[in-house]
C-alpha cells in the first residue's frame, strides 16, 4: 500500500485495503471530485483533482479535518501536550474518561481527535446529545508512531490540495453546479451490512432503505446530467442480497472488488461468508 494515505482516524468501513482496486478505476483530468460519504477522507485525500469536496453529515469530522488543514504540524506539540495533561496511556482509564468530560464540556476538536486514539476500536460514537460516548479501549488502544506518521502524512496531503468541507446530507448534491468533469464518489453506509454508523446510536440520522432509494436517485440524476459517478457497496453480505442495488446496478458498469470473486472453488467453499464488494460506474 506504498504511496496511499492513510486516516489517522482507523475510520469503520475506511476503504484505505481497497484503494489500489477503485483509485485506478477513477476518471482522470477531474475538475472537481467529491466524497460525499467522506468517513475518515481515506479516499478523497489520495485522489488528484482541482478541487476536492469532503462531505460527511458527522459535522465533527469536517470541523476537524479542516482544523488539521488550517493548523499544520503545530498539533503534533499540542497532542502531546494534552497527553501530558491527562496522563493518557493505554492502561489509565481515568485519564481516559477525564479527557472524555472535559471534552464533552469545552467541545476541542484535537481533543476529539486524541479521544479516538484511546478509544475501543478507534470508535467515533456519541449520544442523542451530541456527547462523545465510546467507552476506552483499555489494553489496545493508544496515540502510537503509527498513527503520528499517518497523521503527519495526511496534514501535508491536506495542505497540498485544494479541499472545501461540508457536513451535509448528501442530498445537497441536487443544488451543487457539477458538469461533464466533475466526479462523485459515493461510500455510503451498507444497507445489509452492520457498521455501527448504521445503528442510529451515533447521534446522526439511522441509514436505511429510503436514504438509499434517495440515493440511488441521486446517482441516476447526476447520470443524465454527464456528471461521472462510482458507488462503492456490497451486492452480497453474510447470506444475505441487496435486490434492489443489484437491479438498479444492471443499468450501470459493476466491478467486482472481492479477490476471490472469479475463483469458484473459493465461493462453494465460502457460500455463507460470502461479501460481493463492488464498485458500480456509470462510465466504462
Ligand atoms: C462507509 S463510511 C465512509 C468511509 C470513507 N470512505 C473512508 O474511507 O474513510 C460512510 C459514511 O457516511 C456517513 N453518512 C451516513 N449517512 C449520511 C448522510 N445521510 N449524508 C452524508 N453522510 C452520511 C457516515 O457518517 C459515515 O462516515
Amino acid at each position: 500500500m506504498k504511496g496511499y494515505i492513510k486516516s489517522p482516524l482507523n475510520y469503520t468501513g475506511g476503504k484505505y485495503k481497497i484503494l489500489e482496486y477503485i483509485l485506478p478505476c477513477f476518471s482522470k483530468n477531474i475538475g472537481t471530485f467529491v466524497d460525499l460519504f467522506g468517513g475518515g477522507f481515506n479516499v478523497g485525500v489520495n485522489v488528484d483533482a482541482k478541487k476536492i469536496i469532503y462531505n460527511d453529515h458527522n459535522l465533527f469530522l469536517s470541523q476537524m479535518f479542516e482544523y488539521f488543514k488550517a493548523e499544520g504540524l503545530n498539533i503534533i506539540e499540542k497532542i502531546y501536550i494534552r497527553i501530558s495533561d491527562f496522563d493518557l496511556s493505554e492502561e489509565n482509564a481515568e485519564g481516559y474518561l477525564a479527557l472524555r468530560e472535559s471534552y464533552n464540556k469545552n467541545k476541542d476538536i484535537l481533543d476529539l481527535f486524541i479521544l479516538t486514539c484511546y478509544s475501543f476500536n478507534h470508535q467515533i460514537r456519541f449520544n442523542s446529545r451530541h456527547e462523545f460516548n465510546t467507552p476506552f479501549g483499555k489494553n489496545r488502544s493508544a496515540y502510537n508512531k503509527t498513527i503520528e506518521e499517518n497523521l503527519i502524512n495526511f496534514i501535508h496531503a491536506l495542505q497540498s490540495k485544494n479541499i472545501e468541507f461540508f457536513s451535509k446530507d448528501f442530498t445537497f448534491l441536487y443544488g451543487f453546479d457539477l458538469g461533464e468533469n466533475d466526479f462523485v464518489y459515493c461510500d455510503p453506509p451498507y444497507l445489509i451490512s452492520n457498521a455501527s454508523y448504521n445503528d442510529g446510536k451515533r447521534g446522526f440520522k439511522n441509514w436505511g432503505t429510503d436514504e438509499e432509494i434517495q440515493l440511488l436517485d441521486l446517482l441516476d440524476f447526476l447520470d443524465y446530467k454527464h456528471v461521472k459517478f462510482a458507488l462503492s457497496n456490497v451486492l452480497i453480505h453474510k447470506g444475505m442480497s441487496n435486490d434492489r442495488l443489484i437491479e438498479w446496478s444492471k443499468r450501470y458498469n459493476v466491478k467486482h472488488i472481492d479477490k476471490n470473486y472469479n475463483n469458484s472453488s473459493y465461493q462453494r467453499k465460502n457460500k455463507d461468508k460470502e461479501t460481493q464488494e463492488v464498485l458500480i460506474t456509470n462510465y466504462e
